[in-house]
């Protein structure tokens, strides 16, 4: 499904990047972005849409229970927990976490939100329930097996909301390079990837917006087949 072979970086070497990263990361949703690269700059402005897409589609969150799968920073899981919802965040960046947690203290939402350990596929293992809605921003981005990761999310939540990197040049040529010289690996799909992962997941798409050519964001549901 990836555009690009990634032969020896794994699931390890995103953990470890974002343990070392998680400041950084976190300082793109900061107001000060004047010394950021053209890169930074690019990358927030997609961060944004896909932010508010999310929002906007999750808005009525009073008594609403929704998973935010890669949390990172906590900034969706608050931003929702604000608007009445209660999120369980899961990352596996420890580092990630504790802004996440800090974050939605400071914001007097603490109490809405559970943020937890753990490597997506494993910590799903074990759960069952439904939630609304599970999301997972920027985080496909990393993922070696989609399928498998979209499949577990739709099992868990009755709405799945996913946002996909494109390959573009030079832009994810750019970022392949940058991201792998940290010894992380990065994935980009095409539309009809993104079509044929959902298919595969047993996922209809009921809404797909371009993320000004950086990528795409999708609403999807059980598919009315899978669902019988
Ligand atoms: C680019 S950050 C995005 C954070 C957040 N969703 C946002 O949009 O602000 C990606 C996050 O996903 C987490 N992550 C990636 N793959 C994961 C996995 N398989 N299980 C748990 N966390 C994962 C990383 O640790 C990192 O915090």
């Amino acid at each position: 499904m990836t555009l690009y072979k990634n032969t020896v970086l794994d699931a390890s070497d995103v953990r470890d990047y974002f343990k070392r990263t998680a400041a950084s990361f976190d300082d793109l949703y900061g107001a000060d972005q004047q010394a950021k690269s053209p890169f930074d700059r690019l990358f927030r402005k997609a961060m944004y849409w896909r932010f508010e897409l999310t929002l906007d589609a999750l808005c009525d969150g009073k008594g609403k229970n929704y998973l935010d799968v890669g949390c990172g920073s906590g900034r969706h899981a608050t931003l929702l927990a604000e608007r009445g919802a209660h999120v369980t965040g899961v990352d596996f960046s420890d580092e990630m976490l504790t802004l996440a947690k800090g974050y939605a203290n400071s914001c007097k939402v603490g109490n809405q939100v559970d943020f937890q350990f753990g490597q997506f596929m494993e910590w799903a293992s074990n759960k069952t329930g439904k939630f609304n809605a599970a999301y997972a921003l920027g985080v496909f981005d990393y993922v070696d097996k989609p399928v498998e990761m979209l499949t577990e999310m739709s099992r868990l939540a009755e709405q799945v909301i996913v946002s996909w990197p494109t390959p573009s040049f030079p832009r994810s040529h750019l970022r392949k390079w940058r991201y792998e010289k940290a010894g992380c690996p990065v994935y980009f799909y095409k539309q009809d990837q993104v079509e044929e992962i959902h298919k595969k997941s047993g996922l209809e798409i009921k809404r797909l917006h371009t993320l000004g050519g950086a990528g795409f964001w999708t609403l999807a549901e059980k598919s009315q087949l899978e669902a019988k």
